[in-house]
């Protein structure tokens, strides 16, 4: 099962794909997660995300291409994979083709979790992340049982860097100039499905089982 999940940012793709990990063993493959990770380690790659994410800006492709090709071709991707975050410009999807090819293999769906953009600054400025676990809360539409500590584990809750309104705004820019052409090129491949976004976390997640039972 070759999965990728699309949608804006705080459209709920991690919150998703945490769900979806749960019920179908596939490893969970967030090229945002990579880059917040090198930027952790103080690797090279993540010296250069930094500057990119930072400013709510893409990392360049010939980057994030190279980090996903060498990802995908790892052992545990070769029965399945969810994708969350990539691609995010069609010259990525176009090299996701390739790779598939490559590897003798094919997308099975691109669900594409749509979310009103008024709605989206307010999800991402009230996100909170367990330093522990990273499980990932809202404020106001998944609030912890205890203010700034997670349920599993105790963990701090802290706001990630480019979670602040401004950056938040950027990213939206950015990205939706680029969703449009993706969805085209995913509605001409025949895998494009549609799920909204805008209700709970629990509904959601039914309709994304559904499809991906369907497979
Ligand atoms: P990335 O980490 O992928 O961030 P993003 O796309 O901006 O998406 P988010 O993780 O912010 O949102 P999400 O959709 O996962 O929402 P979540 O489930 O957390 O990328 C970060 C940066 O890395 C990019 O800006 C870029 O610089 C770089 N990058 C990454 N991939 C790249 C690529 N392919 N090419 C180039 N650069 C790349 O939910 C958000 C909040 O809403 C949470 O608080 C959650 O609890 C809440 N929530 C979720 N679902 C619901 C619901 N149904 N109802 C109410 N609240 C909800
Ligand atoms: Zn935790």
């Amino acid at each position: 099962m070759n999965i990728i999940l699309m949608g804006l940012p705080g459209a709920g793709k991690g919150t998703q794909a945490s769900k979806i990990i749960k019920k179908y063993p596939i490893p969970h493959i967030s090229t945002g997660d990579m880059f917040r990770l090198a930027i952790k380690n103080g690797t090279e790659l993540g010296k250069e995300a930094k500057s990119f994410m930072d400013r709510g800006e893409l990392v360049p492709d010939e980057v994030t291409i190279g980090i996903v090709k060498e990802r995908l071709s790892q052992s545990d991707a070769k029965d399945g994979f969810l994708l969350d975050g990539f691609p995010r410009t069609v010259e990525q999807a176009e090299a996701l083709n390739s790779i598939m090819q490559e590897l003798g293999t094919k997308i099975d769906r691109t669900i594409y979790v749509e979310v009103a953009e008024e709605e989206l600054m307010n999800r991402l400025t009230g996100r909170r992340i367990c330093e522990v676990c990273g499980k990932t809360y809202h404020l106001v539409f998944n609030p912890p049982k205890q203010e700034g500590v997670c349920d599993l584990d105790g963990g701090k809750l802290y706001q990630r860097e480019d979670d602040n309104p401004e950056t938040v705004a950027n990213r939206l820019e950015v990205n939706i100039q680029q969703t449009a052409p993706m969805l085209d090129f995913y509605e001409d491949q025949g895998v494009l499905v549609k799920v909204d976004g805008s209700r709970d976390i629990d509904e959601v997640f039914d309709d994304v089982d559904a499809i991906l039972q369907s497979i």
